[in-house]
């Protein structure tokens, strides 16, 4: 399948980003904000005290640093030396009056066009800017050119409480001589004056639809030959000892990153989740058991991240949350330990802390049967008895609930999980 790149370019609040996601999301294209590398990197000019005037010292920082472009789900997030930039730097009102400075040098714009290109790697894009149409892919048919007034478009920032002097930016963008803003000849303008967002949407879908775009399913992300072959052998197992079934995992098949949240009873409990689900997942596990030269080789194979239990809240932790903000899932166990008898037991605060600082969704999953197999008192497991692995909704926590600042906040979260892994049950006509 080629690729398809929609382009949507437009002055400073002609809705271009707005519509940009909507249309992404309608198609499953990834959508990408092209006016955020230019703001992320005029933020690294001034953190870094460059004066933005001095060419000469811009592009040296320019090629002294390194920009990264990596997707969070379907949208782009940029680094930069290891830095995240995140929204609040790149909306600051230094960056909204310096970035058309920046923005007008032909080095910078060469640099980033290229990194804009390179997503052409990574799958079919929305990406919105100034001169997607005419410069970035100029041989793409889809081009749209998003306009209004200069007063609606001050309205509108005002209404979003930012300070931006969007009429210089304006003036700044199409005056230059790199790549300045303007509609390609191809493009279809839209005067959004007077639509909603949701109409400017709803236009832009129904062009494309007719011009032949088709939704793109979800990506499936594949099995390393060592994760299928562990996978098989693992799922043949249970099926063949313990007369595995799998209840509700169509639950599972959201789109993005998220915590699979189980309770814990055995070592079984990992590759139990993970056989139940059709797609490959990551798990986390302690450190010591990476020791073994076969454990060495093989768990990371096995999407396995090493946690220093004594040192749990660093550098694992982050990547575990790096995983889930690309769109990978993991499993987690919100009671820390198997339990000692079969209950469940309380829930500890790492799930909560996990969920509020990435935001993902939570599937809840209830083991039956894996205690009785293979307690945390034998050597070895029993080889009969039966297991169920039932999976709950997904449940999105709120904004408020994420936001809930501290220990108390997250320790609410991980009790909410816990409350809705208790509530899962076998069903009863053994769907
Ligand atoms: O969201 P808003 O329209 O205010 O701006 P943006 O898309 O975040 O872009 C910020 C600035 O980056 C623009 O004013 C341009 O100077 C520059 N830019 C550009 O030169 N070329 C692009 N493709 C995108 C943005
Ligand atoms: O990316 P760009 O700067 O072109 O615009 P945006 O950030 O997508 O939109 C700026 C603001 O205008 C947002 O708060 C939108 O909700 C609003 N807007 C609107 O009210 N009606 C439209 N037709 C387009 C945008």
């Amino acid at each position: 399948m080629h690729f398809v790149a929609i382009a949507i370019d437009g002055p400073a609040a002609s809705g271009k980003s707005s519509v940009a996601r909507r249309v992404a999301e309608h198609f499953g294209f990834l959508f990408i904000n092209s006016g955020a590398m230019y703001r992320a990197f005029t933020w690294w000019v001034l953190e870094n005290r460059v004066n933005p005037a001095d060419s000469a010292a811009v592009l040296s920082l320019l090629h002294r640093s390194r920009f990264e472009c990596a997707l969070h789900g379907r949208e782009s997030v940029i680094r930069i030396d290891d830095r995240d930039v995140t929204e609040a730097c790149m909306r600051l009102e230094a960056v909204n009056g310096t970035v058309s400075t920046i923005a007008a040098l032909p080095e910078v714009r060469r640099v980033l066009v290229a990194r804009q290109q390179d997503f052409r790697s990574m799958g079919d894009v929305v990406m919105e800017g100034r001169d997607i149409g005419t410069v970035v892919f100029p041989d793409t048919p889809f081009k749209f050119f998003l306009e209004a007034s200069a007063e609606v478009r001050e309205r509108r920032r005002r209404a979003q409480g930012i300070d931006d002097n969007i009429r210089e930016r304006d003036l700044k963008d199409s005056s230059r001589e790199a790549d300045p803003l303007r509609a390609a000849a191809d493009a279809r303008r839209i005067d959004t004056s007077h639509l909603t967002l949701e109409e400017v949407t709803a236009k832009v879908i129904e062009i494309l639809q007719i011009e032949g775009v088709k939704p793109r399913p979800p990506a499936r992300p594949v099995m390393s030959w060592v994760y299928r072959l562990t996978y098989d052998v693992s799922k043949a197992f249970f099926r063949t000892a313990y007369a595995m079934e799998v209840h509700h995992a169509e639950r599972a098949a959201i789109p993005g990153g998220a915590y699979f949240a189980a309770n814990h009873a055995s070592f079984l409990d990992p590759p139990l989740v993970g056989t139940a689900l059709e797609e490959p997942i990551h798990y986390l596990a302690r450190n010591t058991l990476f020791k073994p030269p076969l454990f060495t080789w093989l768990l990371p194979r096995l999407n396995t991240v090493p946690v220093d239990r004594d040192n749990a809240e660093l550098s694992s932790l982050r990547i575990s949350m790096q995983l889930v903000k690309e769109g990978k899932k993991m499993v987690v166990f919100p009671e820390g330990t198997r339990t000692p008898d079969g209950s469940l037991q309380p829930a500890q605060r790492g799930v909560g802390l996990l969920v509020a600082k990435t935001g993902v969704p939570v599937i809840p999953v209830r083991i039956f049967g894996s205690f009785e197999a293979f307690p945390r008192n034998r050597k070895f497991p029993r080889l009969d008895g039966k297991i169920h692995v039932v999976f709950g909704h997904p449940i999105q926590f709120s904004e408020e609930e994420l936001a809930a600042k501290g220990k108390a906040g997250q320790q609410a979260i991980s009790e909410r999980v816990m409350q809705a892994i208790a509530n899962l049950a076998v069903p009863e006509n053994g769907s």
